[in-house]
């Protein structure tokens, strides 16, 4: 018996929808359709539950009903053991910001992190490994900001710290005092986001470990992207501040702070080969991102006492019969409520009575 899971989903004017309502989820719903029939859509919405743009990393804007003039909004009815009830809804405020109710009080999206966790995969994530670092530092923080919720307000005073550093690189600016301050505003912020990251890492090495061998672990680490010979630790607050110091000069003519925590990349190996992510196979990249998703949703399990909610948008089409099967029982055990997609039912052969099959093509869309 699962002890918290999303029951109910209400959408309205939300991409291809109109208005669309699904009561009593199942702890396995599995959404199959033809193509075009709402299936990311419905998973995008329950993303929208996590802080940030969702699994399409959509404007928000964009999620609105191209053929509707009516804003959007997404509501969840969440049931906890033994029987309280939370409603929790998600909107658009004047075109502008995605605003989150629960129970019809605006919280920040950050609370939202506190209350549930949300992970995925999804057909998009499979060129992580292939483009540069950009896509995988946020896939990291992502990951990162399931242990520590406060993560992201991190990463956007960083941000802002950093944007500030540049201006003043780019005006040529001299004056030391300006740079030293910002430079140690920095210095805090990015060694504690480097050692949130570098934790989470110690949890998902750990956590992959125990998956299915069918799941080959992947080895996962923290480095610099460039320039590459120069390596130095990032969690230390006074390496930082005296390396951006050293390095003002340097940074002057690009016009751009070169190193620091905004460069730190993702570095991924196959646990058994030991090859970089990026030269395996397009089935081994698969099966390593499975196997960081699986780790993550056990450490997460095991961390808070409730297993986070899995989205699977096209993952079991990929995989051969045997890993399908393996990838199912790993998540039954985990307790996870867990959405699955594909384009037929029998994709998923073999599902107890705990599953629910839900046919998208019957859904009513624009
Ligand atoms: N903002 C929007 N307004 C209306 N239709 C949309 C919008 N965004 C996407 N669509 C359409 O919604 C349909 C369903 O898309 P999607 O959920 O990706 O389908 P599936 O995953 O089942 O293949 C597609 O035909 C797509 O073009
Ligand atoms: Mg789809």
């Amino acid at each position: 018996m699962l002890s918290f899971k999303i029951s109910k989903l209400g959408l309205r004017n939300f991409r291809c929808f109109g208005s669309l309502d699904i009561a009593d989820f199942k702890q396995i719903v599995v959404l199959a359709g033809k193509n075009g029939s709402g299936k990311t859509s419905i998973l995008e919405a329950l993303s929208l539950f996590s802080p940030g743009k969702g699994l399409r990393n959509a404007q928000t804007a964009q999620l609105r009903s191209h053929d509707k003039p009516f804003p959007w909004k997404v509501t969840i009815e969440i049931t906890t053991n033994p029987t309280e009830i939370l409603w929790l809804a998600t909107h658009l405020v004047e075109d502008k910001t995605r605003k989150v109710l629960i129970n019809d009080k605006p919280v920040r999206q950050i609370e939202l992190n506190k209350l549930l966790k949300i992970i995925w995969v999804t057909p998009l994530m499979d060129r992580l490994w292939v483009e540069g670092p950009e896509g995988r530092r946020r896939f990291l923080d992502r990951l990162t900001m399931g242990f520590f919720p406060d993560h992201p307000l991190l990463i956007n005073k960083y941000a802002k710290a950093l944007r500030e550093r540049n201006l003043l690189l780019r005006e040529r600016n001299v004056d030391n005092s300006w740079f030293n301050a910002i430079e140690s505003q920095m210095a805090a912020l990015g060694s504690q986001i480097t050692k949130n990251r570098l934790e989470t890492l110690i949890h998902l090495n750990h956590f992959q470990s125990l998956n299915s061998p069918l799941f080959p672990a992947a080895i996962l680490g923290l480095s610099q992207t460039e320039p590459k010979n120069h390596e130095f630790d990032m969690s230390d607050k006074d390496a930082l501040q005296e390396r951006w110091s050293t390095n003002r000069s340097r940074d002057l003519v690009v016009g751009k702070t070169l190193e620091g925590p905004h460069r730190a990349d993702l570095k991924v190996n196959h646990g058994i080969t030991g090859r970089a992510a990026q030269s395996c196979s397009t089935g081994e990249q698969k099966l390593i991102l499975l196997s960081i998703v699986i780790g993550n949703a056990r450490a997460l399990a095991k961390t808070f006492g409730q297993p986070p909610i899995v989205l699977f948008d096209e993952v079991v089409a990929h995989l051969d019969p045997k890993h399908r099967s393996v990838l199912i029982t790993e998540i039954i055990n985990l307790n996870s409520q867990v959405f699955m997609t594909g384009t037929e039912a029998n994709l998923f052969p073999g599902l107890g009575s705990e599953a629910q099959f839900l046919n998208t093509s019957d859904f009513e869309t624009n």
